[in-house]
C-alpha cells in the first residue's frame, strides 16, 4: 500500500479513542444528515458513508432509528470491520462494507511504490487516472450519502504524490473535488440526498479557533480564507462553486451550505462546513 494511504490507516488507529472529544461535531453532522434524509430524501432509509473510518462523527443510535441499510466505504479494512460490528451490535439489520480507494489514483502503475513525488509522472497522468477510475460503488446505491472530513484527506494524500510547484496543480485539485462529488452522486438513487462535511482550516494555522465565540466564526473564517489560510483544495467557496455548476448542469436539483462549526480532535480544533444537495430525479444527458 502507498505510504500516503498507510498514513490514513495509522491516523484511524490513533483517533479511535477520541470519540468523546468529537461529541459536539458528531451531534452537528448527525443532525444535518437526519435533516437531509427527511427533508431532501423523503424519509430515506438507506445510507452510504464514504470514508467512514471509525464512524466517530455519526451517532450510531440515531442512525439506527433512521436507516435500515448502511453501506460503509473506506480503504481501511480494520476500521470497516470495527464500524460494522458497532452498528450491528445496536441492531442495524443490514450493514455492508466495501474496501475501496476513492480517488482511483493510487492504483495506477508506479504510484503504489513511489513515495517520492519526483519519481511520479506528471499531474496530467493523475488527472487522467482519476477520470478513468470506474466507480464500482454505483452498484449499491442508497437514498443518502455522507462524506465527513474525507475530502481534505484525499487531496492531501494525492498532493503528496507530486511536487508542490508542479504545473497544473490547480487542475488536479479541481479534478479531485469534481471526482468526489461525482462519487457521491454515483452512490445515490435519483432524488437522493448528499451531505459533504469538509474541514478546511485548523488551529495550527489559526490559533484563534481556540478562543473565538461561535457567533464570530463566519466573519473570522471568511477573512482567513481571503488570506489564503485554508487546507489546499478545501476553500469552501470553491467547493460550493463546483456544486453550483452541477446544479446549473441539472445533475443536482438543490444545493446549500451551512454555517461553519468547530471539530475538536483532542487539543486541536478544525473549522468545518457542511454542503448538502439533492440528486436530480432525472439525469441529464451529460454527466458531471
Ligand atoms: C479523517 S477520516 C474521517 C473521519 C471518520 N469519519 C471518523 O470518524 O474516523 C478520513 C477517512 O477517509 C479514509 N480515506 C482516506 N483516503 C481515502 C481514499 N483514497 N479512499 C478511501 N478512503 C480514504 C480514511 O481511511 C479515513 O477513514
Amino acid at each position: 500500500m502507498h505510504p500516503a494511504l498507510k498514513k490514513q490507516i495509522d491516523y484511524n488507529a490513533k483517533t479511535l479513542s477520541l470519540s468523546d472529544s468529537y461529541a459536539e461535531h458528531r451531534a452537528r453532522v448527525t443532525e444535518r444528515l437526519l435533516w437531509a434524509a427527511r427533508e431532501l430524501a423523503g424519509g430515506a432509509d438507506s445510507l452510504t458513508i464514504l470514508g467512514c473510518g471509525n464512524c466517530n462523527d455519526l451517532e450510531p443510535l440515531v442512525l439506527q432509528r433512521q436507516f435500515r441499510h448502511i453501506h460503509l466505504i473506506d480503504i481501511d479494512s480494520h476500521a470497516l470491520s470495527r464500524a460494522r460490528q458497532r452498528l450491528e451490535s445496536i441492531g442495524l439489520p443490514d450493514v455492508q462494507c466495501q474496501e475501496f480507494e476513492l480517488t482511483g489514483i493510487f492504483a495506477r502503475a508506479g504510484c503504489d511504490r513511489a513515495a517520492d513525488p519526483r519519481a511520479n509522472s506528471g499531474v496530467g497522468d493523475l488527472i487522467a487516472a482519476s477520470r478513468m477510475h470506474a466507480s464500482s460503488i454505483e452498484l449499491l446505491r442508497s437514498n443518502c450519502v455522507v462524506s465527513s472530513c474525507v475530502l481534505s484527506q484525499l487531496i492531501d494524500a494525492v498532493l503528496s504524490l507530486v511536487p508542490q510547484d508542479a504545473p497544473d496543480l490547480a487542475d488536479l485539485i479541481i479534478e479531485l473535488r469534481r471526482k468526489h462529488l461525482a462519487t457521491m452522486l454515483d452512490c445515490l438513487h435519483p432524488g437522493g440526498a448528499g451531505l459533504l462535511v469538509s474541514d478546511f482550516v485548523s488551529s495550527e494555522t489559526l490559533p484563534e479557533l481556540h478562543t473565538l465565540p461561535e457567533s464570530e466564526l463566519p466573519r473570522r473564517l471568511a477573512l482567513a480564507i481571503e488570506q489564503g489560510n485554508f487546507f489546499t483544495g478545501c476553500n469552501p467557496f470553491a467547493i460550493f462553486q463546483q456544486l453550483l455548476q452541477l446544479q446549473t448542469a441539472g445533475v443536482v436539483e438543490q444545493a446549500g451550505w451551512s454555517k461553519p462549526w468547530l471539530w475538536n480532535i483532542a487539543d486541536k480544533r478544525m473549522a468545518v462546513n457542511a454542503f448538502w444537495f439533492r440528486k436530480a430525479a432525472r439525469t441529464p444527458l451529460i454527466s458531471p
